[in-house]
């Protein structure tokens, strides 16, 4: 069975389409990251799915149940974690009552409820912290009650709006590691980012989306498409005739960013060497050499282009 199942989704406010026929499906088990700029829709795209705001028009289905069925619809938030883009928690109580009081809401039996807030507090080092309220908390940690909220009640299926927008990246591993566990699991996550490199790495399929989804794939194919890595090479000082040499050797673009200059190459192992000893024999005098992986805008421009 199809865990999510997405048809023609649309959503308008007024005349402005923010999320414009969205189709796919998530099997049980299934990350699938939606990759997306500010403003792409990704956080329209959850609500509707977790049925906190009405669609304009096309189909969402959460398991068996339709989100535009009010009986359904109560069903849904129960078998459901969200973790929302705005932490959202009551800050005068302690981090153990606002689980309590959000796995009470679920009307999760009180025994595995106890159970589930121990297990995500102590996997979120927050366990000696339990007991403050959650507004002396730090932004980090305040997340990982957020996280911890939206799975005491073992929801089946977990929607996460950028779990990891603004936290350090120690913080932001640990919550990434507690996604990798729950898709051992067996859980479903759809879970919102812009940033790239963690869709790639959690993530078993990723949709491409800015208003509309552009493209629905793997990892892997989905970096293969721009095969873009470039070489960045930092000069002591930018000049016009070693910008000549480099381009003389033709690689796929040359940009210029201050005192680097930015080589895209189809073959970099091979084609790094020879531009940086061009470089050398024409005066340059260059600082560093390093290489940049296929970028989110890199990847928008290849597929909006075709
Ligand atoms: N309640 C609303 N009324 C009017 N416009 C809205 C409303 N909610 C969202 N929008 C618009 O819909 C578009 C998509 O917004 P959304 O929040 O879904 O983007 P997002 O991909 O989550 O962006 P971000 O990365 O900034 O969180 C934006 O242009 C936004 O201004
Ligand atoms: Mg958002």
């Amino acid at each position: 069975m199809k865990m999510i199942e997405v048809a023609n989704l649309t959503r308008k406010f007024g005349g402005f389409t923010a999320v414009d026929s969205l189709t796919f499906t998530l099997d049980r088990g299934e990350i699938f990251g939606l990759l997306g700029p500010n403003g792409a829709g990704k956080t329209t795209t959850v609500r509707m799915l977790c049925c906190l705001i009405s669609k304009t028009s096309g189909s969402a289905r959460i398991g068996d149940l339709d989100t535009s069925d009010s009986d359904d619809a109560m069903k849904i938030r129960k078998m459901i974690g969200l973790v929302p883009d705005n932490v959202g928690l009551y800050e005068t109580l302690s981090a153990y009552a606002n689980l309590e009081f959000y796995g009470r809401m679920y009307e999760f039996p009180e025994k595995q409820l106890k159970e589930n807030i121990q297990k995500y507090l102590k996997m979120l080092d927050l366990w000696d912290k339990k007991d403050s309220p959650v507004g002396s908390f730090s932004k980090g940690m305040k997340q990982k009650v957020s996280l911890a909220r939206a799975l005491v009640h073992d929801p089946e299926v977990l929607f996460m709006d950028e779990p990891t927008a603004n936290l350090d990246p120690e913080a932001a591993k640990t919550i990434r590691d507690v996604i990798l566990d729950l898709r051992k699991e067996n859980r479903t996550i759809l879970l919102n980012t812009h940033n790239l490199d963690e869709a790639q790495r959690i993530c078993n399929r990723i949709g491409v989306l800015k208003t509309r989804l552009i493209a629905v794939d793997t990892p892997e194919n989905l970096a293969k498409l721009v095969s873009g890595r470039k070489t960045v090479i930092l000069l002591e000082e930018m000049n016009n005739k070693v910008l000549g040499v480099v381009r003389a050797l033709n690689p796929r673009s040359v940009e210029t960013e201050g005192n680097k200059i930015i080589v895209g190459m189809a073959d970099p192992d091979r084609e790094t060497p020879a531009i940086i000893t061009a470089i050398v024999s024409a005066g340059g005098k260059v600082r560093s050499v390093s290489e940049t992986g296929a970028s989110l805008e890199d990847i928008y421009l290849h597929l909006v282009r075709e």
